[in-house]
């Protein structure tokens, strides 16, 4: 069935309060749930109480067992009501150990656990699961005391105690009202790490983080981001935190990367567990953000919580915004931001420009679990940076607190928060909401020309919003665009930054008292999410990216330069380098850069973005033009890479920006060294290997080794597996390097992997680590044979059998087959039919495989 953002009605019934009562057991759970009901408006509906794989054991309305006045609709059960008020009570039997779709209340290591964002708290007991029915929740659970010693859920611990036959109990209390996506329970042999945090009004916050004892030592980096976390939602936003406990468990088994239940979030131990032999730079950045992003949503969707699913973005795209500046005011602004665009063109905007395109604010869906997208998240983050831009700081800030103070306490919608920013701030953003309603990434076309007179310049701008599946015609959008003119001559810029908001298809902007020749620097700071085309020349972006003051923009520059070299090789056969190695040689010779920076800005773009940018894609002529140049790069600057990779040597691990910049450069550098005809480059790689003191650089060495296929590779990679056999984040990267070698039979090497007694499809990390990677890895996945659609379709149809959503998640690289070369094009399809022609597909498959096909 399609539901649709149009149809929401308001709910028939509301659940003031509910109270359950758990006795656990991990194949054999008893949920007793005590729901006052109350009729919400005047009509005649029966009270329908959603379910999904639960049998009702016993139904009663005001304290009398009902056998015949209740009936099961499907999944659903349904309950005739006289008057407005009634209190019912249902009892069901649950098996989390058998719960492979981790949703509900399921086993993971030992614990008991839950899931219920989206709808996985009508698996665990009848009710509206719907984010607009808000509840006060009193859970009493109870449990083998020496199996499960730890019993958590939201809010308060209220009662506690020891009962006969060796168990025991647990009372808790969340006294905010809140949607039942938000409820969480865990049971288990846990141990806390625990501090504290006192917030700006001076009340004290009893902090825990949860995991197995053995892991304690490995939590302090998520316990330091948590209080920054705090300390900076109530500096920046004027948010406090409201329970006096915040909890956070980490556990092994998880869909996603974490959950924001009230007081007690559940994180995938993969985003908590970190210390320097284990994690690299990147997953303590990651962990950072992941524990930012749901603290954050204390108030960013807890407090204020979302109408229905179609707003999701409401609450994920804002949360978003606020990790990243999180984030940004943790290390470098400029780096982050590099970061962040990375992964909005890696994943986002190819699934604007696919079959899967959707608005940030969709307007139908099958399956909300297949709404958890870049879309929504990072697109609509973007969304939000472009309203802070577009307002201002103390606008937004108003904006902020009055959507705050108004929707406290509400289900609230996107334009409830638009509303809010035009309230505070005055300004009309009519025009501004299209970019909830309209998919697509707009394509913005700037020309400036110079009038030969000089002092004068007019920049001619134009765009178009692509057509999407159900969205032929589009309106023009407002895009903020940050414009500065820098002197050709001096470098420096000739005037102030200009905010240019684009929002007709045509504009002109004049500029004038220029005393120099300009060269035009445009969308500093990505300021929108838009694919640029300007007509600057190679000697242009050369120029800004040595010059242009916007750190951002100088990275986009040599981006630029970058990719018309390569799709100029891809076009013709051959590769004119001299420009790249020549702005390549300026970046690494500048003095004042830091190592982080110029660690992303000499990188290539990747094969998967310089394929989004041609109309048809053909993967080995991409990845030939793109190492040719890189091998041009590593030769040409063959002695800088080596000076560089020795400068940056470190002689002990710190974790600081200026410590982690310099692995990353060197990690870099090393991969260059590799393709420089260096004839010891192995050898290199290999030392860093042994002597390496964190994971970053042994990481970085064994990718180094995998990709570029060296002799030492097997030795390398079973000694690292013999080291790391009993730690399965760690062992998850090792699956990970070899799924994304970029040479060598990679596609027979993942094959075999699938057969290692260490793979499991049960375990969503795992399952991403092999197939999840390999599927992004564009050489070897779109190999000529067919077999690694074929590999990735297999992996689809077991899969689902055990997790749906974790199988709908491998479907969008095969849903990019109208791209590719007609003999590709036809394998694809055919794997993507073959899906659909499976029997007992899950929805979640189904409508991502239906989609695809178009
Ligand atoms: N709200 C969680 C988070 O961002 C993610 C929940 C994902 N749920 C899902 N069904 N995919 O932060
Ligand atoms: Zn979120």
């Amino acid at each position: 069935a399609i539901i649709r953002r149009e149809d929401y009605r308001a709910p028939d019934w509301l659940v003031p309060e509910i109270a359950l009562d758990f006795r656990l057991d991990p194949a054999a759970t008893r949920v007793t749930a005590r729901l006052t009901v109350r009729r919400n408006g005047v009509h005649t509906h029966p009270l329908r109480l959603d379910g999904d794989e639960i049998a009702p054991l016993s139904v009663s309305v005001d304290g009398e067992e009902l056998h015949d006045a209740w009936r099961m609709d499907g999944p659903a059960l349904v309950i005739d009501l006289a008057g407005d008020d009634h209190l019912i009570e249902t009892e069901v039997q649950l098996s989390p150990e058998t719960n492979s779709k981790l949703m509900g209340l399921y086993a993971s290591g030992g614990l008991l656990c839950t899931q219920c964002e989206a709808e996985g708290f009508r698996r665990i007991t009848f009710f509206p699961d719907r984010p607009d029915v808000l509840s006060r929740y009193t859970v009493r659970m109870e449990a083998d005391q020496a199996a499960f010693p730890v019993l958590l859920s939201n809010g308060d611990h209220v009662d506690g105690g020891e009962l006969a036959g060796g168990r025991h109990y647990a009372l808790w209390r969340d006294p905010f009202l809140k949607p039942c996506y938000l409820f969480a329970l865990v049971a288990g042999d846990l141990a806390a790490n625990r501090d504290s945090f006192t917030t700006m009004s001076g009340r004290n916050i009893d902090l825990g983080i949860w995991v197995r004892s053995a892991d304690l030592p490995r939590t302090e980096h998520a316990m330091d981001a948590l209080k920054a976390s705090m300390a900076w939602d109530e500096r920046t936003y004027g948010r406090e935190y409201d329970l006096a406990v915040f909890n956070i468990v980490a556990v092994d088994d998880f869909n996603f990367g974490a959950m924001e239940n009230k007081g007690l979030n559940i994180f995938n131990s993969r985003y908590i567990l970190a210390d320097p032999e284990t994690a690299t730079d990147g997953d303590y950045d990651a962990i950072a953000g992941v524990v930012a992003h749901e603290y954050f949503h204390n108030w960013s969707g807890n407090r204020v919580t979302c109408r229905d699913w179609f707003q999701l973005s409401l609450k994920e795209g804002f949360t978003v915004f606020r990790d990243q500046q999180f984030s940004a005011d943790q290390g470098s602004a400029a780096v982050k931001r590099i970061e962040d665009v990375r992964a909005l063109r890696a994943a986002q905007f190819p699934e604007d420009a696919g079959p899967l395109a959707h608005p940030i604010r969709p307007e139908s869906y099958i399956e909300i679990t297949n709404f958890y997208t870049a879309t929504i998240y990072n697109k609509g983050a973007e969304i939000i940076r472009m309203l802070k831009l577009i307002l201002g700081e103390e606008a937004f800030r108003a904006g902020t607190d009055l959507y705050f103070e108004r929707h406290d306490g509400q289900a609230a919608t996107c334009e409830d928060f638009v509303t809010a920013m035009e309230d505070a701030s005055g300004a009309d953003l009519t025009h501004f909401r299209r970019w909830y309603a309209q998919a697509g990434t707009p394509r913005v076309k700037a020309s400036l020309i110079a009038e030969p007179t000089g002092g004068r310049a007019r920049l001619t701008l134009s765009q178009t919003v692509p057509p999407t599946p159900g969205q032929d015609t589009k309106q023009p959008m407002p895009i903020p665009l940050r414009v500065a003119l820098l002197g050709a001559q001096s470098g420096k810029p000739l005037g102030p930054e200009r905010l240019i908001v684009l929002d007709e298809a045509e504009s002109e902007v004049l500029f004038d008292g220029l005393s120099e020749a300009p060269v035009l620097s445009i969308n500093r700071g990505f300021s929108a999410p838009i694919c640029l085309e300007t007509d600057r020349s190679a000697a242009d972006l050369a120029f800004l990216s040595a010059h242009d003051p916007d750190p951002f923009a100088r990275y986009e520059a040599m981006q630029q330069l970058m990719l018309d070299t390569l799709l100029a090789g891809v076009r013709t056969g051959t590769v004119e380098s001299e420009s790249v190695v020549k702005a390549v040689r300026n970046t690494l010779t500048d003095p004042g850069l830091d190592a982080a920076f110029v660690g992303e800005a000499v990188l290539l773009p990747s094969e998967a973005f310089i394929a989004e940018q041609l109309d048809e894609i053909d993967p080995d002529a991409i990845a030939e033009v793109r190492e040719s140049l890189r091998r041009t790069l590593g030769t040409e600057l063959a002695d800088l890479w080596q000076e560089i990779y020795a400068r940056n040597r470190a002689n002990r691990y710190e974790y600081t920006p200026s410590a982690k910049g310099s692995r990353r450069l060197r990690s870099v550098a090393l991969g260059y060294i590799a393709v420089s005809g260096d004839e010891d480059w192995a050898s290199l790689a290999l030392t860093q290997y042994r002597d390496a003191d964190n994971m970053t650089d042994t990481i970085g060495a064994l990718g180094v080794l995998t990709n570029n296929a060296a002799p030492e590779r097997e030795q390398a990679l079973a000694d690292f597996y013999e080291r790391y056999r009993a730690d399965p984040l760690v062992i998850d990267k090792w699956f990970t390097t070899q799924a994304l070698a970029s040479h060598g039979d990679t596609v027979g090497t993942v094959e075999a992997l699938a057969t290692h007694p260490d793979f499991t499809i049960a375990n969503p990390n795992r399952l991403r680590s092999l197939v999840g990677a390999f599927a992004v890895n564009q050489r070897a996945f779109h190999d000529p044979s067919g077999r690694g659609y074929r590999f990735v379709a297999d992996m689809v149809l077991a899969v689902d059998k055990l997790n749906p959503q974790a199988a709908a998640r491998l479907i969008p690289s095969l849903g990019r087959w109208r791209k590719f070369e007609p003999k590709r094009q036809a394998l694809m399809q055919a794997e993507l039919r073959r899906i659909l022609d499976a029997p007992g597909l899950s929805k979640d498959v189904f409508e991502q495989v239906s989609k695809s096909l178009g």
